[in-house]
């Protein structure tokens, strides 16, 4: 049995008060595959307790590292070593996570030992050649189906893989980071040049952990000369999370709010500038570094925003923000055009096709293009039923809609908010947002 999730989100309203969102993903992950195989044990805070982070906290598990917790977002892992991990008694099954998929395979091609990755059906459709290929002309063994997607059946090749220098063809952390797990266990030197700046959570913390990274502009290099150290991680609040509610605060005529403790690397903090773009008023307070990682305070206050051509070089710096991005712009007055954003339609879902459907029922004139879309923006929003097509953050988008529509949006297929973000429904209600969750139990 399954359960379906649907949000209904009463409309109008303001944001206010204070949160903490949950911990940041991408660091989450890359704390549990670097933690595990680090000498020694690393003790991981504000650990994100959410499904895609759980699914390869027990991936590695399932390779015989112990790991306590997660309790209160402390995780403690008992690092094998560079060379610890042992078969899986089965396959590794990774639920919706493309981050889980894409840098295991890489770190999984070069054990002494075979696996399997699978996934769930939007995961199962995503295109895994962008790693497959890379790490093939490395000398790893991975089956893909026909199409290239998952099950990925993945030959250990302990001691064959040979180093790449690769000039990625799309912008993409994941196959960055990929290559660059893959590299720890190649003969030489593994170099990965990327076309524009991407999320760098993967080099500060091989660096956190004390293994070598080479940084030249664009191209970062590895080697697998070096070992990791264990070391405390303190994971802040995730940007992506907090998008929802910097959008949300925005567009509320009278919102004011403070978002604690916010990851704010410059590799992700695109959605602020995006917003400041459009006349947004976000102030950052507090800003400290935490365990290699710029953190600081959010405080938001609504104001009027206007269209604007999205600059394509901030694309990759707000790449899974342009769902409730859309939804600012279909608030903001004049036109908003986004391009240069192809990416978007090979994520969870088809999140063009997906967001411009779902405005479109919302009486909004948004026209998907391939590489983006163009909004008309300012008019009214209705209310009306959508759905994410189990896409958490086209869920949550479009719970933010709410507060400008002017009836009832139900926002059916939301139980995949749980693979970022499960406690989005309390915090939103905590501050204020007017959101009611269903859950059926369906089969
Ligand atoms: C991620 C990289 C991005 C992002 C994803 C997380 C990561 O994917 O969309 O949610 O943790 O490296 P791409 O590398 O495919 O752009």
């Amino acid at each position: 049995m399954s359960k379906s999730i649907t949000f209904i989100v009463q409309p109008g309203g303001q944001l206010q008060g204070e949160a903490r969102v949950p911990g940041d993903k991408s660091m989450s992950h890359r704390s549990i595959m670097l933690g595990s195989l680090a000498e020694g044990v690393t003790h991981v805070k504000g650990f994100l307790e959410a499904e895609d982070a759980l699914a390869t906290l027990q991936a590695f598990r399932d390779m015989g590292v112990q790991i306590e917790g997660p309790v209160d977002g402390c995780v403690t892992i008992h690092g094998v070593g560079k060379h610890g991990l042992k078969a899986p008694q089965k396959e590794l099954y990774l639920g919706n996570s493309g981050t889980s998929m894409r840098l295991l395979s890489g770190l999984l091609a070069g054990q002494s030992f075979n696996t399997v990755l699978t996934g769930d059906k939007s995961l199962s459709g995503r295109p895994m050649k962008r790693v497959t290929e890379p790490l093939a002309a490395m000398g790893a063994a991975i089956k893909t189906t026909d199409k290239g997607t998952a099950p990925l059946e993945i030959t250990g090749r302990a001691g064959q893989l040979q180093a790449i220098d690769y000039v990625m063809p799309m912008a993409s952390a994941q196959v960055k980071s990929c290559l660059l797990l893959a590299g720890m266990y190649a003969q030489g030197e593994t170099s990965v040049t990327e076309p524009a700046p991407t999320r760098d959570h993967t080099e500060r913390m091989l660096s956190g952990f004390s293994y070598p990274v080479k940084q030249d502009g664009s191209k970062v290099s590895i080697t697998a000369e070096g070992k990791l150290t264990a070391t405390d991680i303190d994971v802040p609040s995730d940007i992506s999370s907090a998008a929802f509610f910097l959008v949300g605060a925005s567009i509320a005529s009278g919102s004011d709010i403070v978002l604690r403790h916010v990851g704010i690397n410059p590799t992700r903090t695109g959605v602020i500038s995006i917003l400041r773009l459009m006349g947004a008023s976000i102030e950052i307070l507090n800003e400290r570094v935490v365990g290699g990682e710029p953190v600081a305070d959010l405080h938001v206050v609504s104001k009027p925003l206007k269209g604007i051509d999205i600059p394509e070089e901030l694309v990759p710096l707000a790449i899974d923000e342009f769902p409730v991005l859309f939804v600012a712009a279909a608030c903001a007055e004049g036109q908003t055009r986004l391009s240069g954003a192809e990416e978007l339609r090979v994520k969870e879902s088809d999140r063009i096709q997906v967001m411009a459907d779902g405005l479109q029922i919302l009486g909004v004139d948004a026209q998907p293009t391939a590489d983006g879309m163009v909004i008309q923006g300012g008019g009214k929003i209705s209310g009306g039923i959508v759905t994410s097509h189990g896409d958490h953050r086209i869920a949550m988008a479009f719970a933010i809609a709410g507060l400008r529509a002017n009836a009832p949006i139900t926002i059916l297929d939301c139980a995949n908010v749980n693979t970022s973000f499960p406690e989005f429904k309390d915090l939103a209600k905590n501050l204020c947002l007017a959101l009611v969750c269903e859950e059926n139990s369906g089969s």
